[in-house]
């Protein structure tokens, strides 16, 4: 069956690589994911947002993410290890009735609350979810942009004073942390970028690695979440918009940045617009290009072949989560 993330992170903090969560809403985003970690051997973590339960319906999505492991097993995969997580619950509502169908993990984020809220909320959650065996990913600082419906003009990094105490008093067993990151395709504006001369592209301002290194220092071994983690592929956003997209200016997480990250207490690192960018690029080149297709299995299966390569080049050259299984 589907398992929690306490081995998974114990494993990749010692190994020294991230567990890839990847977000899910359709079943050939789920094929993909399943079919790039099994060939690559690695261990997965497919995440449903509450955007993801109300476009495909709750329950469909947790019934796939179950049929996921069997699906595992059919590749040749003969202990899969895959997690069912909340991405941003909301409430304590949402991630009960999480828990209560079936999830393994989920996310209470209570990063936009008062401190004092965002302790009780995170608390209130894990209490709850241990006694089913489930993980429970908590947030400190903000990400800027838009996240759970709240949106942020600036980023407020984690402060690391507040960590001993938080993860203390909730008993969360993850935390994710606000050091430069932010969700979608649009990370940073240009003018923060500097071109580079060889290749002509914008390079965006580093992550801030010495918060997380004084998170690392307050929680030794403590397992780190880093959301906002697409790359934005140029090749991806090239394609779109050769065939009639317009991204603009689309700047993500450089991938040298995570393969470092990756390396330390940071074991789970949220994808989600590299994928959609994917699928995006897919069908539009066959739109362009078959104008006279319109059997959905021909624009999708592409759609699905893109992701499965790009979930593997994240898998194999980024996290480095292959060959764990
Ligand atoms: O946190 C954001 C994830 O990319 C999920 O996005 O809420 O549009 O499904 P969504
Ligand atoms: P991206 O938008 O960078 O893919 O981040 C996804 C995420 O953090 C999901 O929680
Ligand atoms: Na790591
Ligand atoms: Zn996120």
């Amino acid at each position: 069956g589907l398992v929690n993330t306490k081995e998974m992170f114990a494993k990749a903090i010692k190994g020294g690589y991230a567990i890839p969560a990847f977000n899910f809403n359709n079943m050939e985003q789920m094929q993909a994911i399943i079919k790039a970690a099994v060939e690559t051997k690695s261990p997965v973590i497919l995440q449903v947002s509450k955007g993801a339960r109300q476009y495909a319906n709750a329950t469909l999505l947790r019934y796939m993410a179950q049929g996921a492991v069997e699906y595992a097993k059919e590749l040749g995969c003969a202990h899969p290890e895959i997690v069912l997580h909340l991405d941003h619950g909301d409430t304590f509502e949402t991630c009960k009735s999480c828990i209560d169908s079936g999830f393994s993990s989920v996310m209470i984020d209570g990063s936009h609350l008062p401190y004092e809220e965002n302790v009780a909320l995170t608390k209130k959650v894990v209490e709850y979810a241990h006694q089913f065996d489930v993980t429970v990913e908590g947030e400190l600082g903000v990400l800027a942009g838009v996240e759970d419906e709240v949106s942020a003009e600036h980023h407020t990094y984690t402060n690391p004073e507040e960590v001993i105490d938080f993860a203390t008093r909730t008993g969360c067993d993850s935390l994710a942390i606000s050091i430069g990151t932010s969700h979608g395709a649009y990370k940073f504006k240009p003018e923060q970028c500097h071109v580079d001369p060889a290749t002509g592209r914008l390079v965006p301002p580093p992550l801030e690695f010495a918060v997380l290194d004084a998170v690392m220092e307050k929680l030794p071994g403590f397992p780190i979440v880093l959301h906002g983690s697409s790359s934005v592929p140029q090749e991806e956003v090239d394609t779109i918009n050769k065939f009639g997209g317009k991204l603009e200016a689309a700047i993500g997480i450089p991938e040298e940045e995570l393969r470092k990250a990756a390396k330390s207490a940071v074991c789970k690192i949220n994808i989600d617009s590299d994928s959609r960018l994917a699928m995006t690029a897919a069908v539009r080149k066959v739109f362009a290009e078959k104008p006279a297709e319109f059997d959905p299995r021909k624009y999708l299966g592409p759609a699905r072949d893109n992701m499965e390569k790009l979930y593997k080049h994240k898998i194999v050259n980024v996290l480095g989560s292959d060959n764990k299984l």
